[in-house]
């Protein structure tokens, strides 16, 4: 027996403790001791019940995501889990932490199912395009009927122990130590005073085959179209639940299960599950401590400040917010306790928990209030002055060794740093807008920015809930050097013959929420004016430059605020609708400079995009801006709206084939070499038979 398992046999009943850290994954080790060690406790005469329990934080998370793809390894999954089910000794599972995926298939294995109070359970396999492969579509819906069954899987969401007894598919729930309740059970049965079929009886869903059906049906006209194929295929399998055998509907299942693992959704999905895991892996920190953080200030409490103070009282963190007038401040507090009102009318905070968190938040209009902060996030306009004269004021107020974070989305974050005085102290965090909702923050390290704070910025990010990636200074960072450089396509496409409309379209069809037109409209057109206009001065002349843009807001089209600006909005609506307003200045603008539409396919859209993206992502990587592909992927799949099943345009560049896309960065350069020029790492990566992906070091 492997050490993954370990096993111990008192008053009839063996233990098996499952042991493979961080979170118990049923890789091909723990799979084999375990049933390895099932095995022996079924032979073994000396036992007549059987308990599985974990040690460590979590039963096990589900099955190891990194051995997907890769040639199987004996025993599978489902056949662990088959030997569980027909075991001829009683088997008990005592389970804690997140019984996730594979995991919980395990557990539904099993003949009973006692939880730890705070346990959570599910069977997220939908959010990484495939399904539950180890019997979870058989097993769970004849255990709690189809409805249920399928409201678990198709959300992938997972729901506490107390909610899983009231469904059925948890037997009982301790505060207690679980595993000495279910040995404590074990003890009972083995000793011949209870039995578990007749303790714990099952109903026969599947007696009732209408109403099975009606939740099949309206489950599937649920997710109508859906654009991945999973949801279908675990619906499919549960209406095989009720028509087969259940032999033949767990192969059912695993058939349907080995199509999906294969498609390149699923894998572009289990990349972007790996991704945001690894970015937080920093090894030229040289294993830094995080600084310790309990009391946070927040300069500016406009959108972005209140979103930034929400999320961190959130976290649990004291708060002092900033603002230079009473005036201001009070708003910025009222901003922060809309926020809070708004997530307690979603159910994502209890009126005591709103209680609590606002008695950690103080105001001020002097920044000495910030002399015991640990940590100070500056959240002020776009505007490098400005944000310097701040920080020199925070280098002086604040104690050494404080960390000063300035929120900015492309400004010099070592000009910022020198003006406090301790550069070293200084790191830039760029939130995303609503700060207390999006998931991601751009670590900005600078020339001097200390190992230890960029490390406590990582621990910062990940106590918010939040995945942070490290970028380096550059102007816009990874995110928006690379929207810059989606948007500069799609100019360009829209002054040689494309319409706005055309285009987004064209990228909501291949993935995108949202067009890039409709999302400046939602933004703003004139926060990428003032930034146009800013590097007016410094931009190189020979570069073909589009100014429908500036064309627009020139006209009072600023986007949605203002009613118009590349669709008209009426009565406050937010959709738009095209406007031949907006088709007749870009007519004007080419006409203009001479050129001559042509006709563009969504094809061309797209792959000019895609070539785009991936091009600047290469010279982020070649600048060392990003230190790995996948953290280009992970912050334009969290910030920028880039399909996560198709998981971030380095994992898209690998899918469609470097050599193709290097062809047509080629072809695009005989049109505007700056900007299409393929990076060097493309070639370096073709010649050696490599991809993006072979540079994302563990
Ligand atoms: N396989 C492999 N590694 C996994 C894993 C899994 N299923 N789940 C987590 N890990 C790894 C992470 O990559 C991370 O590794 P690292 O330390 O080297 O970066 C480590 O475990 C800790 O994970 P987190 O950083 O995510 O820790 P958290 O405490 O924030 O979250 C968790 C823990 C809630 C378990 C979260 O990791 C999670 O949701 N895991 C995925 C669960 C899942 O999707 N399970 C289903 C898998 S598919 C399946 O089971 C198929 C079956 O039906 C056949």
């Amino acid at each position: 027996m492997t050490e993954v398992v370990r096993r111990s046999t008192a008053d009839g009943v063996t233990t098996l403790t499952l042991d493979n850290p961080p979170v118990n994954a049923l890789g091909k080790d723990l799979r084999r001791g375990l049933l390895e060690a099932l095995t022996q406790a079924e032979a073994d005469p000396d036992t007549r019940a059987i308990v599985l329990a974990a040690a460590g934080r979590t039963w096990p998370a589900g099955a190891d995501i990194r051995e997907f793809g890769k040639p199987p390894a004996e025993p599978l999954l489902p056949e662990l889990c088959a030997a569980v089910a027909t075991c001829t000794k009683p088997v008990i599972a005592a389970l804690h932490g997140t019984v996730f995926g594979g995991g919980l298939e395990l557990a539904l294995a099993a003949g009973g199912r006692l939880a730890k109070l705070g346990t959570q359970l599910g069977l997220p396999e939908v959010t990484l395009g495939i399904l539950p492969g180890a019997g979870g579509t058989q097993r769970l819906p004849r255990l709690i009927g189809a409805k249920p069954a399928l409201g678990l899987m198709l959300s992938g969401l997972p729901v506490a122990a107390e909610r899983a007894v009231e469904l059925g598919f948890v037997d009982a729930v301790t505060d207690g130590d679980v595993r000495s309740a279910a040995e404590a059970m074990a003890r009972k049965i083995a000793a011949g005073e209870v039995d578990l079929a007749r303790k714990f009886p099952r109903p026969d869903h599947r007696a009732d085959a209408t109403t099975w059906l009606r939740a099949v049906a309206s489950a599937r006209e649920g997710i109508g179209k859906a654009r991945l194929p999973a949801p279908g295929r675990i619906i499919d399998c549960v209406e095989a639940a009720l028509l087969l055998p259940e032999e033949e509907g767990l192969a059912y299942e695993r058939a349907a299960f080995e199509d999906l693992v294969g498609t390149p959704e699923a894998a572009a999905l289990r990349h972007a599950f790996l991704s945001e895991r690894r970015a937080a892996r920093l090894p030229d920190l040289g294993g830094a401590e995080a600084r310790e953080v309990s009391t946070v200030g927040v300069v500016g409490g406009g959108l972005m400040g209140s979103g930034i103070a929400t999320a961190l009282l959130s976290a649990g963190y004291r708060v002092t917010l900033i603002e230079r007038d009473p005036t201001a401040l009070s708003a910025g507090l009222a901003r922060v306790a809309t926020n809070q009102e708004r997530a307690v009318s979603k159910g994502r905070l209890s009126k005591a928990g709103q209680e609590e968190a606002w008695s950690r938040i103080a105001g001020a209009n002097d920044m000495a209030a910030l002399s015991e902060s640990d940590l100070v996030i500056e959240a002020v306009p776009e505007d490098e002055e400005l944000k310097q004269r701040i920080f020199a004021e925070l280098g002086a107020v604040t104690r050494p060794g404080t960390i000063l974070a300035t929120n900015t989305s492309y400004l010099d974050v070592n000009g910022i740093a020198d003006a406090s005085g301790r550069p070293e102290d200084v790191v830039g965090l760029h939130f995303f807008s609503p700060a207390q909702v999006m998931k991601l923050i751009e670590v900005v390290v600078g020339d001097s920015t200390a190992p230890d704070v960029t490390a406590t910025a990582f621990a910062l990010a990940k106590r918010m809930g939040k995945i942070a990636v490290r970028a380096g200074v550059c102007d816009g960072f990874i995110g928006n050097r690379i929207l810059t450089a989606y948007r500069t396509a799609t100019d360009f496409l829209l002054e040689d013959g494309a319409s706005p409309y055309d285009i987004d379209r064209a990228m909501v069809e291949w993935g995108f929420p949202k067009g890039p037109y409709a999302v400046l409209d939602m933004a703003g057109l004139d926060i990428s004016w003032a930034r146009r206009k800013r590097l007016a001065a410094t931009r190189d002349p020979t570069r073909r430059y589009v100014a429908i843009g500036d064309r627009l807001c020139e006209a009072g089209r600023l986007g949605q605020k203002a009613g118009k600006g590349y669709y008209r909005y009426s009565d406050d609506s937010r959709h738009g609708e095209e406007d031949p307003e907006v088709l007749g200045l870009i007519v004007a603008e080419r006409q203009a400079k001479g050129i001559v539409p042509r006709q563009v396919t969504d094809a061309e859209i797209q792959t000019r995009v895609l070539a785009a993206m991936a091009n600047e992502g290469a010279r982020i990587l070649e600048e060392g801006i990003a230190a790995r592909p996948s953290d280009v992927d992970v912050v334009m799949m969290l910030g920028y709206g880039f399909p996560r099943w198709r998981g971030g345009p380095m994992q898209a560049a690998d899918a469609a084939g470097l050599l193709g896309l290097r062809n047509h960065l080629k072809d695009y350069a005989r049109e505007e070499a700056a900007f299409w020029q393929p990076a060097q790492l493309w070639d370096d990566l073709i010649k050696n038979g490599r991809k993006f992906s072979d540079l994302n070091s563990e």
